[in-house]
């Protein structure tokens, strides 16, 4: 079954609560927390405090985001908090030692690309990785139009990893709907990232059962 993870960068943060109500009631499989520093994106939101405080208050497993610069100076912070800790290839950390460094804290360590990246430059770190995350759209903003070319690098990542034997979670991030999850879903995706497409479907727990179904 694939795995859907809720981004909920477009929630009411004064509701938050009520967002995680929802989201558990629906049936989702872990939590999508978008880290942006305002240097590596164009874009702020929120950091530690308000993760450890929704740690606090859920039970689902966090799958962190970072969308910050050198981000291997806040891996420990993170750590504490996060079940799956992602960081951009692009940031500016030392890839192979961050990705060592979030297993050693006891998360699962995640290597994100942007959609200009090519899937092959992180073929070496695949087994250092429990997920690849691979950006559908620029990072910084929710609600914009997937990106097509990820398909391509989701279907590389996948053949590389059965050829380098590893059991490897693809993630996707970045305009999944209705139109665009089955096609990631075929490429090879395992973890469909979503936000505008559930916080305005009518029915949430309906919607999240069809991506699982995928
Ligand atoms: C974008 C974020 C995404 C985003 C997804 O930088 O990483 O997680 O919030 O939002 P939708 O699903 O609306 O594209
Ligand atoms: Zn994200």
């Amino acid at each position: 079954m694939v795995k859907v993870s809720p981004s909920v960068l477009t929630a009411d943060f004064l509701e938050l609560e009520g967002a995680l109500r929802q989201l558990e009631a629906a049936g989702t499989d872990m939590l999508h927390l978008d880290v942006m520093d305002g240097l590596f994106v164009p874009n702020l939101s929120f950091g530690m405090p308000v993760i450890e405080s929704i740690k606090k208050h859920t039970r689902l497993p966090l799958d962190v985001h970072l969308m910050i610069d050198r981000p291997h100076r806040y891996i420990a912070d993170f750590a504490k908090a996060a079940d799956w800790l992602g960081f951009h290839y692009e940031a500016g950390s030392p890839v192979a030692e961050t990705l060592k460094q979030i297993r050693e804290l006891g998360c699962k360590a995640t290597l994100t690309i942007k959609p200009a990246t090519p899937a092959e430059e992180i073929f070496p770190y695949l087994p250092l990785c429990d997920m690849v995350l691979v950006m559908s759209v620029e990072p910084g903003f929710g609600g914009q139009k997937f990106m097509p070319s990820a398909l391509d690098k989701l279907r590389a990542l996948r053949a590389e990893a059965e050829r380098q034997g590893l059991s490897l979670e693809l993630e996707v991030d970045g305009g999944i709907n209705a139109e665009t999850a089955p096609q990631a879903a075929a490429a090879g995706a395992t973890v469909l990232v979503a936000g505008s497409f559930l916080f305005s479907a009518a029915d949430m727990g309906a919607t999240v059962r069809q991506l699982q179904q995928l």
